[in-house]
C-alpha cells in the first residue's frame, strides 16, 4: 500500500478537554494492536517544532483513562500557522519516522492537521473541545464532562442564591459558542440564558424579566451568561442597581475544563481515537473523525472545515419557554 504507515504520532492541541487522555490511550493501544510504533508529541504543534517527542508503549497510557487534562500537555502555537512552521513540522515528523499523525483538538488544530497532510504526513483529526463547536460532529470529547461539572456548580450556587433571595449571574465557558450555556441553562432551570450567538445586548429585557419573576414570588433568579458575552460582574452590579435585588456574579472558569471524564467522554474518546488509527491503517489522510446521526463517520478536513453549525433553533425556543 503506497500510504502504509509504520509509526503513528499523537498530539493534543488547543484548549484541553476531559477525555483527551482516553483518546490518547485509544490511539496508542489500537496502533500497537495493529503492529505500529507510537510516538507522543508533547505540547501540541509547539512541541512538534521543538521536537518534544517521546516513544510510547501500552504501559505509557496505563492509569490515565480516568484522568482529566492531557498527559501529552497542550499548547497554542503561533509559529505553526506559518508555512515555514508547517514545513518544519512535516520535516520533523519525517526525521522521527512519524508517517501517520493523530491530532486531537478543535477546528484550529484541524487546520494545522490539514497543512501537514498536504505536506505528505498522513494526518487525522479527532474532535476534542469542551465547546462542542466543531461543525461536522454532533459530539466533541470533553463536552459532557464540562457541562456536568458546570451543572453541579450551578446547582450549588442556586442553593445559596435561593437562601439569600438573590439573583446570580453565572458565567460559563464558550467564547464564540453557546452550547455550554444552553445545556446548563436548560439543565439548571435558569431564568435567563445568554448565548453569544443570540444575545442582542438588551440588558433591559433581562432586568425586566427579573422584576417580573420577583413579583411572582421567585426566591432566586439565575442568569447563565456565556463567556463570549462576558462582563458578568458589571452585569450583576447593573442588575442590582436597577432591580434592588441583591446580585452576585460567579465565573466558573477553568474548573469546567478539568476533572475526571464522564463515561460518555471516555467512550466517545476511546472509539474516536481507535477510529483515527484505523483510518491511518487504511492509508487514509486529511480526514476528521466525527459522530453524526448516531454513527461514527469521517470527513475530509476541507469538507469538515467548510461546515457550519448554529444553536438549534428549537432547543433555543424551548430554553426560552422553560426559563420563566
Ligand atoms: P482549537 O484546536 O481548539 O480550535 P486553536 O484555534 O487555539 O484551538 O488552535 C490550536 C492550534 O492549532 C493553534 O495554536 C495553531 O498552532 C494551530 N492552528 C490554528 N489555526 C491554524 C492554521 N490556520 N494553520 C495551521 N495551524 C493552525
Ligand atoms: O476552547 C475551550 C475554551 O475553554 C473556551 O471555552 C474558552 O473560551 C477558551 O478555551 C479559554 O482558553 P484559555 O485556556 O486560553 O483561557
Amino acid at each position: 500500500m503506497a500510504n502504509e504507515v509504520n509509526t503513528i504520532g499523537v498530539l493534543t492541541s488547543g484548549g484541553d478537554a476531559p477525555g483527551m487522555n482516553a483518546a490518547i490511550r485509544a490511539v496508542v493501544r489500537t496502533a500497537i494492536a495493529r503492529g505500529k510504533k507510537v510516538k507522543g508529541i508533547r505540547r501540541g504543534y509547539q512541541g512538534l517544532l521543538e521536537e518534544d517527542i517521546i516513544d510510547m508503549d501500552a504501559h505509557s497510557v496505563s492509569d490515565i483513562i480516568q484522568r482529566g487534562g492531557t498527559i501529552l500537555y497542550t499548547a497554542r502555537c503561533e509559529d505553526f500557522t506559518t508555512s515555514q512552521g508547517q514545513q518544519r513540522g512535516a520535516d520533523i515528523c519525517r526525521k522521527h519516522g512519524i508517517d501517520g499523525l493523530v491530532v486531537i483538538g478543535g477546528d484550529g488544530s484541524f487546520q494545522g492537521a490539514q497543512k501537514l497532510s498536504h505536506l505528505g504526513i498522513n494526518t487525522i483529526g479527532v474532535p476534542g473541545t469542551i465547546d462542542l463547536d466543531v461543525a461536522c460532529t454532533d459530539y466533541t470529547i470533553g463536552f459532557d464532562t464540562a457541562v456536568n461539572t458546570a451543572m453541579e456548580a450551578i446547582d450549588k450556587i442556586r442553593d445559596t442564591s435561593t437562601s439569600h433571595e438573590r439573583c446570580s449571574v453565572i458565567e460559563v465557558m464558550g467564547r464564540r459558542a453557546g452550547y455550554i450555556a444552553l445545556w446548563t441553562g436548560i439543565a439548571n432551570g435558569a431564568e435567563d440564558i445568554l448565548l453569544p450567538e443570540r444575545y442582542d445586548n438588551n440588558e433591559e429585557a433581562v432586568i425586566e424579566h427579573i422584576r417580573q419573576t420577583r413579583q411572582r414570588g421567585k426566591k432566586h433568579h439565575i442568569v447563565i451568561n456565556a463567556e463570549g458575552i462576558g462582563d458578568s460582574y458589571g452585569m450583576a452590579t447593573r442588575i442590582e442597581e436597577a432591580t434592588g435585588m441583591e446580585t452576585r456574579a460567579a465565573i466558573l472558569g477553568h474548573m469546567q475544563r478539568g476533572g475526571s471524564p464522564t463515561c460518555k467522554d471516555r467512550m466517545y474518546a476511546s472509539i474516536m481515537g481507535a477510529y483515527a488509527v484505523d483510518l491511518l491503517c487504511e492509508g487514509k489522510s486529511d480526514r476528521v473523525v466525527a459522530y453524526a446521526n448516531g454513527e461514527y463517520v469521517d470527513y475530509s478536513i476541507d469538507e469538515a472545515l467548510a461546515m457550519t453549525k448554529d444553536i438549534d433553533e428549537y432547543q433555543f425556543e424551548v430554553s426560552k419557554n422553560l426559563a420563566r
